[in-house]
């Protein structure tokens, strides 16, 4: 849906659950107004981080006072190590300090980590609060703000301490992105380039002709790839809100993405969207191997993550890897392992993927040990 003002909305239908997903240029200067009419009394609470805070929070602050909004903020240290028991008491003790009560609006200002974490407390705060997110990084934009996943990460791995809470509003201000690092951008351009894949060709050939002047920062270009991938996730979620399906498409390139991520200490040697292009450039030469789907299809993809200048190979990645073995146990540890098989999401062609389990280990591994020789 287009407006008069050139936002578009994205719904996500889950009944009662239901809410908005308002992409644009310029909507953190109007987010006291997108968010007013969701407050029963003028005040908020903002979850951010030390980075974002000082590129977003004083404009955040000054839309949400020019409607009469009060607003608190605890700015978090930046980084995946907030995505903690710590952080998570850290923000929980602060929103009841700052006498946050059921009816008042929890607002995530951040990429995935405090997007993550502030839904978590506010899913737990009082039994549950309502949150807005306001996502400011491409990945949070095209994925994790969207869908109602939040939590926290364990000793035991990534995201493994959570809830299903659905945010009420979402606000992607397209100008933000211009404030990435271009290897974030790229990052999660992987997340993008995954909708493609997963399931709409003609977007993945609008990738392939626009990914680089997306890249150099073309707004306008860069609003339809978010809201072509927000309405990709947001019909997926509507059809299977809790992953017990369909929803698990979303994982295309997780089940190496995570592996890799594991064997790199999720430090910068590999940053989440990157690690997903590459598990989605392994899943389509998975695919090719298994005879699903023809044999030039994973030198397209990896072409395109080539043209972007994005990494796409095992051998991109700066450092030692664990043997295939090594990367095949790491593959066990994921929370895609269900009654102890892995799942892997494959695809007959570009657009057309599918979950399955049935793939055997010596396939995969014998893939990962031609990935790294
Ligand atoms: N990031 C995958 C999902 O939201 O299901």
């Amino acid at each position: 849906m287009t407006n008069e003002d050139g936002m578009k909305t994205v719904r996500v239908a889950l009944g009662a659950r239901s809410y908005d997903v308002r992409i644009g240029a310029g909507l953190l200067a109007r987010a006291g107004a997108e968010i007013a009419p969701l407050l029963h009394r003028p005040r908020v609470a903002i979850l951010t981080d030390e980075n974002v805070a000082a590129r977003h929070l004083a404009p955040l602050r000054e839309a949400l006072s020019a409607e009469g909004i009060a607003a608190f903020a605890l700015a978090m240290t930046p980084g995946e190590a907030t995505k903690s028991w710590a952080g998570l008491q850290k923000a929980v003790e602060w929103l009841l300090a700052e006498e946050i009560e059921r009816h008042d609006v929890v607002i995530a200002l951040g990429g995935g980590v405090i997007g993550d974490l502030a839904g978590f407390a506010a899913a737990i705060l009082r039994r549950g609060v309502r949150f807005v997110q306001i996502p400011t990084s491409l990945l949070a934009q095209v994925d994790s703000s969207v869908g109602g996943k939040t939590g926290i990460n364990s000793g035991h791995g990534k995201n493994l301490v959570g809830a299903f809470h659905q945010p009420s509003l979402v606000l992607a201000d397209i100008d933000v992105l211009d404030t990435l690092a271009p290897r974030d951008f790229l990052a999660g351009y992987g997340e993008v380039v995954k909708y493609g894949l997963l399931g709409d060709a003609a977007f993945f050939e609008w990738l392939e002709v626009n990914g680089p002047g997306m890249a150099r920062r073309d707004a306008a270009l860069r609003a339809y790839a978010v809201r072509r991938s927000v309405e990709m996730k947001a019909e997926i979620v509507a059809r299977d809100e809790t992953e017990a399906g369909d929803r698990a498409l979303l994982n295309l390139g997780h089940t190496f993405g995570h592996a890799l991520e594991a064997a790199t200490g999720y430090s910068d040697r590999l940053l989440h969207g990157e690690a997903v292009a590459i598990g989605c450039a392994l899943a389509f030469d998975l695919s090719a191997r298994l005879g699903l789907c023809a044999q030039e299809v994973p030198s397209r993809v990896r072409a395109h993550l080539a043209a972007m200048g994005m990494r796409r190979d095992l051998s991109d990645i700066p450092g030692d890897l664990p043997d295939a073995d090594g990367l095949l146990s790491l593959m066990g540890q994921d929370k895609k392992v269900v009654d102890g098989r892995l799942h892997f999401v494959l695809a007959r062609a570009i657009g057309q993927s599918f979950v399955t389990s049935e793939v055997a280990a010596d396939v995969v591994r014998g893939l990962l040990s031609d990935a790294l020789a």
